[in-house]
């Protein structure tokens, strides 16, 4: 069977909570800890994505949390927080905190099928715009968000542990419903 006759898009569920931090934890080491692991990445890993931290983000009405769910197991999900301040002070909107998409299934139009509905949320809700981070050395990450649509519009650092990160900051322009 195709991988789009088995695909499926949906809202996650309290009982996702699980499954989220096991797969956010294994895209998060596969696309930062290429070099080994050290004592931020683990300490990032641990802090942001257990069974509690999703079970909490879940139960949160500023949090939409939407899967890609392969037959019955989870290949990616998109987090959007609404409630996000843009670094850039121009944009508002709610912010993509995370897309993450397991390695097997990269590069065959999960990430974009997220993202659109993440997008369609944000829209159904009046929001005029949409953004998110991607730090500077995220390849796949760059190259896919201006496909998407994403205009780069600054700069931010993102600190862990005391060390500085930089990441870009893109946004898109969500068009009104109907115009
Ligand atoms: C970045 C990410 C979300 C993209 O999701 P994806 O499902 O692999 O991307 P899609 O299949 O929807 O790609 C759509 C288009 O984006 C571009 N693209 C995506 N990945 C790319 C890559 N590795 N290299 C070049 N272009 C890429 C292509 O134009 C692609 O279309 P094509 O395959 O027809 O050429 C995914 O690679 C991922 O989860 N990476 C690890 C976590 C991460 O970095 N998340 C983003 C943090 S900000």
């Amino acid at each position: 069977m195709s991988l789009s006759a088995q695909l499926k898009i949906r809202s996650a569920q309290s009982n996702d909570a699980l499954c989220l931090g096991a797969l956010a934890t294994q895209v998060f080491f596969d696309t930062y800890a290429t070099s080994g692991i050290n004592a931020d990445l683990a300490s990032e890993a641990k802090q942001n994505y257990s069974e509690e931290v999703f079970g909490r983000r879940l139960a949160s009405s500023e949090v939409s949390i939407a899967v890609a769910e392969v037959g019955s197991n989870l290949a990616g999900f998109i987090d959007v927080q609404s409630n996000s301040i843009c670094p850039v002070s121009s944009v508002f909107g709610p912010e993509v905190l995370r897309l993450y998409i397991q390695s097997p299934f990269q590069r065959r139009g999960l990430g974009q099928a997220l993202l659109k509905h993440a997008e369609d949320g944000a829209q159904s809700q009046g929001e005029k715009a949409i953004w998110l981070t991607a730090w500077v050395g995220n390849a796949r990450a760059l190259a896919f968000y201006p496909q998407a649509g994403y205009e780069m519009v600054g700069t931010m650092e993102y600190i862990i542990n005391g060390k500085t990160y930089e990441n870009y900051v893109f946004s898109k322009r969500l068009h009104l419903r109907g115009a």
